[in-house]
């Protein structure tokens, strides 16, 4: 559904163009200090206004609504809204008929039957991220001193990520990217060796990430053309530090201590001011449906802070499982 985690838990909400978006995290320990001041740097590294993102410009200011009095989290349910207030609807009624190749019109509507909140991709989009950015700036300070850095290596196939969201802008398309990402500092241990794997939970939040189609951990698809004697990762030390990091940290599900090692792929956007073919849903005839409205060219580049949080939230949940956060305060 629209919840995840079990000791560190988040619930997502809202919609594009509805009053609001957030999320709700039960299961954060009291005392942690916490001000509006702690999300500026996340939620602006995941904002809009670089060439290729979107021209729909947000404040993104985070309400805390419930879960901290006298900027100390109180270790009840904690709720933070974020207001949307430049909405452009009109720009999405035509899509009712004519939904967007790619996107998740189409099967929205047959999931809910046409009640859904389709306006700015409702519920499905991309904006529903700043909960997520939000409840990850939490989480990264209860995971110290493991720090996670999410990173753009190329866009649209390009290490030269300016030039290649240039001609995507030229040429009025979308490009896609992948998002490489690293935590340092991970305590050996975490994660179980069948469905709790770290491999099968970072996998879950981040396929839950709008847009992202693949994720690979270590040599990933490049380690099934390596031998065994080349992937292997030859000890160094007795702490189980070794030479390369073809595994990306992972050993059997579990962490090994080395750091955790991950790239992610991120479709282009399919909402493209490129004329596509799709269905007419109130005729039943084919037709060219040409988008209008704003739209990143290329959504990879605000991923990386929301790859960051995602991650935070399933190691604070391990590591809560492992006992390994307790009480952060002393009485
Ligand atoms: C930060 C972010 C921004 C996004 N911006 C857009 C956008 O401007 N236009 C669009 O069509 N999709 C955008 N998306 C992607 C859609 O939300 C996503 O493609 C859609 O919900 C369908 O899901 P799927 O691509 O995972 O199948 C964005 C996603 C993220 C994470």
């Amino acid at each position: 559904m629209n919840a995840f985690g079990r000791q560190f838990r988040i619930s997502i909400f809202g919609e594009s163009h509805g009053e609001c978006v957030g999320i709700t995290i039960d299961g954060c320990p009291a005392g942690l200090p916490l001000t509006i001041s702690d999300f500026t740097g996340d939620l602006g590294r995941r904002g809009s206004g670089a060439k290729g993102t979107t021209p729909r410009k947000e404040p993104d200011l985070p309400v805390i609504k419930t879960g901290v009095f006298n900027d100390h989290t109180t270790g009840a349910p904690l709720t933070i809204e974020f207001s949307n207030t430049n909405t452009l609807s009109r720009d999405y009624l035509k899509l009712r008929e004519t939904p967007r190749p790619g996107h998740a019109d189409f099967t929205g509507m047959k999931k809910y039957g046409g009640f859904e909140d389709y306006r700015g991709g409702g519920h499905f989009s991309g904006r529903l991220t700043l909960g997520l950015v939000a409840a990850g700036v939490i989480a990264k300070k209860l995971i110290k001193p493991a720090v996670v850095t999410a990173t753009l290596l190329e866009a649209g196939g390009s290490s030269d990520i300016d030039a290649a969201v240039e001609e995507a802008v030229q040429k009025r398309d979308s490009i896609g990217g992948v998002v490489g990402c690293t935590v340092a500092g991970v305590p050996v241990g975490l994660g179980e060796p069948f469905f709790d794997s770290v491999e099968s939970l970072i996998s879950h939040i981040i396929f839950s990430i709008p847009a992202v189609k693949g994720v690979e951990f270590g040599s990933g698809f490049a380690g099934s053309r390596m031998r065994g004697s080349e992937n292997n990762d030859l000890f160094v030390s007795t702490d189980g530090k070794t030479l390369t990091n073809n595994a990306g940290g992972i050993n059997g599900g579990i962490t090994n201590g080395n750091d955790l090692v991950f790239r992610v792929a991120v479709k282009p956007t399919s909402s493209t001011h490129q004329k596509q073919h799709t269905i007419n849903i109130a005729t039943g005839q084919m037709t060219d449906l040409e988008i209008e409205g704003r739209h990143d060219t290329c959504i990879a580049l605000r991923v990386p802070p929301v790859v960051e949080a995602a991650t935070a939230l399933v190691l604070a949940d391990l590591m809560m499982l492992e006992g390994l956060i307790g009480r952060v305060y002393s009485r």
